[in-house]
């Protein structure tokens, strides 16, 4: 059995859920005002269907009004801009959200950049990535993912992250370079690893906080871990699990892994986010803060 910490990202995310909807209770009551999320969905992706589902419900158990729109596969771009300029305009709609990836025919970051900044609850509109790289976050909407996984840090660390390193593995728009960001303004050393990185194993192994972010099942073995390290895994990843035998239909079974080695690198590290039950409920959590702070803005 390692020593390490397990961060539970089910239990942290429920407490925040919590004072959500705490706080929603009291804004209702001294205004009058219901938050609004709306989250539009564009063809029939299994696990983005799970994901919508999972933030529609939250929403509705925090006290928002919710509304979800799902749309066909087909679905033209000039019908997906109509929706999200329709939303801009509802005023009982406080956050929006399109789940990403979009089908071919439709341009994401059209899509992204037609969502008004101040209902971008994802924080992916380039004000709000501008906000975020500038230092202007008090005015920024951060992304859920990594802003989930600083909650996990700021936990385990305290909020003072000076003369720490920190790795990131993955330099995706969504949570590789907004982490980077994120843990820079907190006065870490901040290093993004990726796939064309040199030595990336001991790049890895200089890191007091590693983030693993790159979608590859369990990648980060022991060898990438320093001892003491605080390891974030934000990958979800379905891998076969011979193991477990065969579905009704003769398929192997599955199972949810993450990008770390999570036995292997727990043996190491001061601390660690399983998956399932890490960094997935975090990021639910944090678009409902963001939701709640959104409809606290329209409120003046
Ligand atoms: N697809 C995977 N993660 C996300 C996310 O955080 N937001 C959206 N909109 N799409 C995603």
């Amino acid at each position: 059995m390692s020593d390490a910490t397990v961060m539970d990202g089910k239990a942290r995310s429920r407490s925040i859920i919590d004072q959500v909807t705490e706080a929603t209770r009291t804004l209702k009551s001294e205004t009058g005002i219901q938050p609004g999320l709306a989250v539009v969905i564009v063809g029939s992706d299994p696990a983005s269907q799970v994901y919508v589902g999972s933030k529609a419900k939250r929403a509705e158990e925090c006290g928002f009004k919710s509304v979800k729109h799902e749309l066909p596969e087909d679905t033209s771009e000039a019908d997906l801009l109509k929706i999200v300029d329709d939303l801009n305009r509802d005023d009982s709609i406080h956050g929006i959200l399109v789940q990403l990836p979009l089908p071919k025919q439709i341009d994401e970051g059209k899509v992204i950049q037609a969502i008004d900044a101040d209902k971008d609850v994802d924080g992916f509109h380039l004000i709000n990535v501008g906000r975020l790289a500038t230092g202007a976050s008090e005015d920024a909407f951060v992304p859920c993912t990594p802003a989930g996984c600083m909650v996990m840090i700021r936990d385990v660390l305290g909020d003072d992250l000076s003369g720490l390193n920190a790795v990131i593995v993955g330099r995706s728009n969504i949570v590789g370079k907004p982490m980077a960001q994120l843990l820079l303004a907190a006065n870490a050393t901040v290093t993004i690893a990726h796939s064309r990185t040199k030595n990336i194993a001991a790049v890895c192994a200089n890191a007091d906080i590693l983030v693993a972010a790159v979608g590859r099942p369990e990648m980060i073995t022991a060898e990438y871990v320093k001892d003491g390290a605080v390891v974030v895994d934000v990958g979800i990843n379905r891998i076969d699990a011979p193991e477990k035998g065969t579905n009704a239909d003769g398929s192997v079974k599955s199972r949810l892994v993450g990008d770390v080695a999570y036995e292997d690198a727990a043996e190491k590290a001061r601390a660690i986010t399983p998956v399932p039950g890490g960094v997935g409920p975090m990021t639910i959590g944090m678009l409902m803060a963001n939701t709640l702070r959104s409809a606290y803005r329209a409120a003046g």
